[in-house]
């Protein structure tokens, strides 16, 4: 068959024209891999180069040594199948040196050691549980508390996003980081549990080597507000932290979605912060020592944060400090709007329900003056249908400071609520079908709850008894607006 040149030319008109719609990939590009044991990332740089629009980039059934912090910008219509891994370097120095230098641009805290902006972009890793993986190497950090120029995994900065069958394995501190809109997080697999530490000991006491300082290895502010810090006592050459920071993933974007997370890892399994809006987190397992399904924390230094329409549902928490926890600090600006928590299973947890609208940095003193008594507003919250138990302590083995980061007054024992309100800046919170129970899986749990910060009405639709005491059931008087969305 013989085609007139124009109709040649009119279909490929036509065929550049789909491939411009953004829909389907036409390159493809295979990254090719060193094998002797040499930095791959220009490889990675190449191949992302080469096909930086309707493309299909393929990683190899092989380990890539992902050496250098790396940029993948411009990105557009990107199918990218993770086959094999990519490690970062083994040598902490290494990677110090790198992030020291790298022009990446840094994320909420830490610098990425892979930042990906574009349209469209997907990376799809591997079911088989060997591949697919980003391995960190971050035992070691963790063994001597190095937080020092500690890079984040990746800031996944994409309209439109993917990021299906991946793994972290021992990162060195936080996980992904998902600024973008649009974006779908499927089957993700987190290991980020110390060897050999357990819940009740994330802590390590060392001797700082001669090499540094200890107060260039261990900056004495919090590297995250979530969780412990360093004691501000390097003369004492004798430095108490915490073995793994994790957070599975930070979600400041709009409309995304976590659907399968498979977590052990200190710090929050789900950190929703900033920003946020229309974030749903289901079907997860958040293990080891995590802080929980978390909003916040919002409204530091007075910042005027917002969060608005947040579901998470369907997670079992198993040894965590926190299920679900709401947390934006003392004269906090701003609000979080329509958050719920559903159909979560605790399983030896410290505290099933939190709120506080009054964390301050405990290892830094009392509590701050609040002179313009402002506070991060929260409305239309639901927890519903939580099951499960308590464990038997009511902290984990991060607490480094007197008091514990996660202490509020009158917390003695594992409880299955805490309300830790600002006075009359919390509307329409309701908990419903709650079945927390002690360690032993009696009922007999109890509740921090301060009935004076209520707003007037509330106690007819909070659905338990505001008192510090048992936890008791309370009808829920109407309906209130805005429930059941999502
Ligand atoms: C980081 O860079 C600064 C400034 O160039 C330098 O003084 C410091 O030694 C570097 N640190 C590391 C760990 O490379
Ligand atoms: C994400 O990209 C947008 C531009 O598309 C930029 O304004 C924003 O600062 C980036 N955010 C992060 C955390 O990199
Ligand atoms: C995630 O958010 C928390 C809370 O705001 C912050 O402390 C942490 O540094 C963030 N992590 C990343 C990787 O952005
Ligand atoms: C939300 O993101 C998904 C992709 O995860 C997309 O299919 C959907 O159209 C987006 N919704 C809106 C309202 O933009
Ligand atoms: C765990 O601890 C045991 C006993 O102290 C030790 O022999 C083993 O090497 C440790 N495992 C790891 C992976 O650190
Ligand atoms: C609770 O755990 C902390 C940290 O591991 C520990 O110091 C404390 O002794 C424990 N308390 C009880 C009552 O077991
Ligand atoms: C709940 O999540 C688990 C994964 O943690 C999943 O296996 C299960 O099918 C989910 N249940 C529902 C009802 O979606
Ligand atoms: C706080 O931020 C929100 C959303 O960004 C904005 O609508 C509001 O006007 C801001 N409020 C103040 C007091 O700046
Ligand atoms: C709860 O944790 C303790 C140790 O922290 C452990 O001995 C116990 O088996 C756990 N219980 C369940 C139900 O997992």
């Amino acid at each position: 068959m013989i085609f007139s040149k124009t109709f040649v030319a009119a279909l490929l008109l036509v065929l550049s024209a789909v491939a411009d719609a953004g829909k389907v990939p036409v390159k493809k590009c295979t990254v090719k891999a060193n094998k002797n044991g040499k930095d791959d990332s220009d490889n990675i740089l190449k191949a992302f180069k080469d096909c930086q629009t309707n493309s299909i980039i393929e990683f190899q059934k092989v380990d890539y040594n992902a050496h250098t912090p790396i940029t993948l910008a411009g990105l557009q219509n990107v199918v990218v199948h993770l086959k094999g891994n990519l490690n970062l370097p083994k040598d902490m120095a290494t990677v110090q040196r790198a992030i020291n230098v790298t022009l990446n641009q840094p994320s909420t805290y830490a610098t990425p050691w892979f930042y990906i902006h574009g349209t469209d972009v997907s990376i799809i890793g591997s079911k088989d549980s060997k591949w697919g993986r980003f391995n960190g190497y971050g035992q070691q950090w963790w063994d001597i508390g190095n937080r020092v120029l500690r890079p984040q995994l990746a800031t996944f900065n994409v309209t439109g996003g993917l990021l299906k069958d991946l793994k972290v394995i021992k990162p060195i501190a936080w996980g992904w980081n998902l600024p973008g809109k649009n974006i779908r997080v499927e089957n993700h697999f987190v290991d980020a549990a110390p060897n050999n530490a357990t819940r009740e000991s994330t802590v390590v006491r060392f001797q700082p080597s001669s090499q540094s300082k200890p107060a260039e290895r261990l900056s004495p502010t919090r590297a995250s507000p979530s969780t412990l810090m360093v004691t501000s006592k390097p003369e004492q050459f004798l430095i108490r932290t915490h073995l793994s920071l994790l957070i599975g993933f930070n979600l400041s974007g709009h409309n995304i979605t976590v659907d399968g997370y498979y977590g052990h890892n200190g710090d929050d399994c789900i950190s929703v912060i900033n920003g946020a809006k229309d974030i749903v987190a289901k079907n997860g397992y958040c293990g080891f020592s995590s802080h929980g399904l978390s909003i916040g924390s919002l409204g530091r230094n007075g910042a005027n944060h917002t969060v608005q329409n947040v579901l998470f549902k369907n997670w079992t928490m198993d040894g965590a400090v926190y299920g679900a926890r709401f947390k934006s600090w003392t004269g906090g600006n701003g609000f979080a709007d329509n958050v719920a928590w559903e159909d979560i299973t605790l399983i030896n947890v410290s505290t099933g329900i939190f709120v506080t609208q009054n964390y301050y940095d405990q290892d830094k003193g009392p509590r701050p003056e609040n002179p313009t008594k402002s506070s991060t507003r929260i409305s239309n919250f639901r927890w519903k249908n939580f099951k499960g138990t308590l464990g038997t302590n009511w902290t984990d083995g991060t607490c480094i400071s007197t008091p514990c980061w996660n202490y509020v007054p009158g917390l003695d024992e594992p409880k299955s609520v805490i309300f830790d309100l600002y006075p009359g800046t919390a509307l329409d919170l309701s908990l419903s079908k709650i079945d927390i129970r002690t360690n032993k899986n009696k009922k007999n749990t109890n509740v921090l709850c301060d009935a004076t910060s209520l707003a007037t009405g509330e106690q007819d639709t909070l659905g338990f008894q505001c008192a510090n005491g048992p936890f008791v059931a309370t009808p829920i008087k109407n309906n209130k607006p805005g429930q059941g969305h999502h």
